[in-house]
């Protein structure tokens, strides 16, 4: 399972990238907007900051709505670097844009998906990415987790190469359960990584190895 990280901060890239398990980022316009990058030329400089620290699959989003400004704004994000995966939004324009843009060689990734038939359409159109949002399914009480399972068995069915990513992911768990329903990628904040690192009994674990390599050390001066 492939590990993207979903912000646009650059030292929790950083530290995600040091962690050596990561395998992208995804932004979007509100991440962008809370690390305060606003403005064409600022953006632009911002992805490419965040291409030169990761290996590959940088998700960048367009702001537009219309076909013919989404190929437009998706051919100039993918110039930019070829680690640039396009977000298009699930509206009929997106999915227009989706298969104009495969057909070019451009990679994509189809972002607010909230059902199996959204998923499908995007499948369809040669979307490289889906992104189902997990944690804005489970907040309105809809069970994002069975969305990922059911894009799964319609994925598998058909061969269908487009993966699924996993986003709005809220915390640990969110992340070893679409690792056990099959999604191909999850993206997370780095608090819901890093928290995949921690059980009590791992530290109390690690303090009696470390008393009792201390203590056989002092017995035998
Ligand atoms: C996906 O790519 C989105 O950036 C993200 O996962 C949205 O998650 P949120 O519900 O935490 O805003």
């Amino acid at each position: 399972m492939k590990f993207f990280i979903d912000t646009a901060n650059l030292d929790q890239i950083k530290e995600a990238q040091d962690l050596g398990v990561l395998d992208g980022v995804t932004t979007n316009p509100s991440l962008m907007a809370k690390e305060g990058i606003t403005g064409e030329a600022n953006v632009i400089a911002h992805y490419k900051a965040i291409c030169a620290i990761v290996d590959d699959n940088v998700s960048a989003e367009v702001i537009s709505t219309t076909y013919d400004e989404m190929i437009k704004e998706g051919e100039a994000l993918a110039q930019l670097d070829p680690k640039i995966v396009v977000k298009i939004p699930m509206i009929k324009d997106g999915v227009k844009a989706i298969k104009y843009l495969t057909g070019k060689g451009i990679r994509t990734n189809c972002t607010l998906i909230f059902s199996p038939g959204q998923a499908l359409l995007a499948a369809k159109a040669g979307a490289s990415y889906v992104s189902p949002f997990l944690g804005r399914l489970d907040d309105i009480s809809v069970d994002g987790l069975a969305l990922i399972e059911e894009i799964r068995l319609i994925f598998d069915n058909y061969g269908y190469a487009t993966e699924i990513l996993a986003a709005s992911i809220r915390g640990p768990l969110h992340i070893v359960s679409c690792a056990k329903l099959g999604a191909d990628v999850i993206t997370a904040p780095l608090s819901a990584i890093t928290a995949l690192l921690k059980h009590p009994l791992t530290d109390s674990g690690l303090a009696t190895f470390l008393a009792d390599h201390k203590k056989a050390a002092e017995a035998a001066k």
